[in-house]
């Protein structure tokens, strides 16, 4: 399945991806700018913020009270805003498209 990150400057990176790994480890794996994963996905450093795209933002899950917290702390948050590290990936989500925000933390 794919997944495609588009940064801030509308380059593209279209990442392979296989069920049960997150989208925090997929960008890492893929190299995709600006998704560093510092703390290794524990939800504690809020560096694999990213912005789904609405239509597909119901397929992401809930959001647990960790990650809400570290949200609120993230200057570019928006309405569909996840921390990439939380969002388990299914195939459900081949074809999804996600942001990543202008500046990370
Ligand atoms: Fe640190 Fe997601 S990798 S919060």
């Amino acid at each position: 399945a794919k997944i495609t990150f588009i940064e801030h400057n509308n380059t593209e990176h279209v990442a392979e991806f296989e069920a049960g790994t997150t989208l925090m480890q997929i960008a890492v794996t893929n190299a995709v700018p600006g998704i560093d994963g510092d703390c290794g996905g524990e939800c504690a450093c809020g560096t694999c913020h990213i912005i789904v795209d609405e239509q597909w933002f119901n397929k992401t899950g809930e959001i647990a009270d960790a990650e809400e917290q570290m949200l609120s702390m993230t200057p570019e948050r928006a309405g569909t805003s996840r921390l990439g590290c939380q969002v388990k990936v299914t195939e459900a989500m081949d074809g999804m498209i996600v942001y990543l925000p202008e500046f990370q933390m």
